[in-house]
């Protein structure tokens, strides 16, 4: 049955309600899921899709993931939130091990990944107030462009995508934004108020794009030169996605505050964490920040497994391997003009002439494989890490047969 020439009954009405009830925020592709495991969905007519976006990496260890729905079980069973107006028996734990897995001192918890990018913000102005000595309201943070941090009105201040910023005026002063993998025109861009800067190691949304081998190091080099905070956005590229713990690993570099969300939450619930030493986490006292939710002891449980699950190793190797696999897989169908990124995580140029990057998910779609397309002639593919490579190799035959009819 096809999904889009023949929808059944139950998705339409499934579709049909969201399209009613749900603001049009999302344009989704005609899948309606009811179940999911591993790197499968199942929807509410018992066709099974393999998932090769894994909600945006959110789902890295599979869906459902044994280990972690255990944990969020017995987490279930004791207390799942308090606010932080107490404390929970879960949350130093899982601070500790995550401020270990990152080398660093402190945890920030928060929810979304846009809260962790908002509270660096506040965090690096205040360092910026408290530590460097930059005059009340003068703070300014380098970005690059064609960054995604998510969608709050912050964040889209410092966007250059239309779509996300047009009518959702006035925007947030305070940013500059240079050209991704660009070390001069950053170094350029500094002044004596600067106080971070905030980088996708690797861009996510703008197609996967890896930047000059000589970036990060040089990024690296120039923040700790003038006295500014490095801040990498991991929120995607982090935890095992690309082959290694962070994305910045493959250039050795530390950044001195390492957001983290998505996969933070084992596809259960949302999790996300500013993680930084004590000079600059420091800098928050009683209620200059905070969150109902951040650190509540059911996501501080599943955080903690997530932490011990990642400390394996399991995740980045197996993503490193059959990322090598999927790449050049990838390379090697027609049509595609281009393939790019780390581990199990590509960005895919495909060729106009065989369609646009919507129409190809559509055509995948049909034959089981999800992806997602971004910026028109990319798609996007992200598998959860417990991918098999049988699996890859099927998702790339079909992947074949959707890039040869026009
Ligand atoms: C690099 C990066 N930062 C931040 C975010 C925002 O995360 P959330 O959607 O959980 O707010 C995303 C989401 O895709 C992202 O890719």
């Amino acid at each position: 049955m096809s999904i889009v020439s023949d929808i059944s009954t139950r998705t339409s009405a499934a579709i049909a309600l969201d399209d009613r009830y749900t603001a049009h925020n999302y344009a989704p592709l005609p899948v309606v899921a009811a179940s999911a495991e591993g790197a499968w969905i199942t929807d509410v007519d018992g066709r099974r899709y393999l998932d090769c976006l894994a909600a945006y990496s959110a789902v890295n260890f599979g869906h459902r993931n044994p280990v972690i729905t255990a944990a969020a079980h017995a987490q279930l069973d004791a207390v799942t939130l308090v606010s932080r107006a107490f404390h929970s028996d879960r949350l130093g734990p899982f601070c500790r091990a995550l401020a270990a897995m990152c080398g660093k001192d402190m945890v920030l918890p928060m929810n979304s990944g846009a809260e962790a990018v908002e509270s660096a913000i506040k965090v690096a102005r205040k360092w910026g107030s408290d530590v460097k000595g930059v005059p009340a309201g003068q703070a300014n943070i380098i970005v690059a462009r064609n960054n995604f941090h998510g969608r709050t009105t912050t964040i889209i201040s410092f966007s250059d995508d239309q779509t996300a910023r047009g009518g959702f005026g006035p925007f947030t002063p305070g940013f500059r934004a240079v050209p991704f993998g660009d070390a001069a025109a950053l170094a350029a861009a500094i002044d004596g108020n600067t106080v971070a800067v905030l980088l996708e190691p690797i861009q996510g949304e703008a197609g996967i794009i890896v930047p000059p081998a000589d970036f990060l190091p040089r990024v690296r080099a120039l923040c700790t030169e003038h006295n500014v905070l490095m801040i990498a956005d991991e929120i995607q590229s982090g935890l095992a996605r690309t082959g290694r713990t962070f994305a910045c690993d493959h250039w050795d570099v530390v950044p001195d505050i390492y957001l983290l969300g998505k996969a933070l939450g084992g596809g259960v619930v949302p999790l996300s964490a500013v993680i930084a030493n004590r000079d600059i986490l420091g800098v928050l006292h009683p209620g200059e920040h905070g969150s109902t939710f951040g650190g509540n002891p059911l996501a501080a449980a599943i955080g903690s497994t997530v932490v011990e699950i990642l400390n394996t190793g399991e995740y980045q190797s197996r993503s490193t391997e059959l990322g090598e696999h999927l790449h050049h897989r990838l390379a090697g169908v027609p049509g595609v003009t281009a393939v790019r990124g780390k581990g199990l995580w590509a960005g895919v140029d495909i060729d106009a002439q065989v369609g646009t990057g919507k129409q190809v998910s559509l055509r995948l779609a049909e034959r089981g494989v999800l992806v997602k397309d971004t910026h028109g002639q990319t798609l996007r593919f992200a598998p959860p890490l417990v991918i098999t490579k049988d699996e890859i190799d099927w998702a790339m035959e079909r992947f074949a047969e959707a890039m040869t009819i026009g």
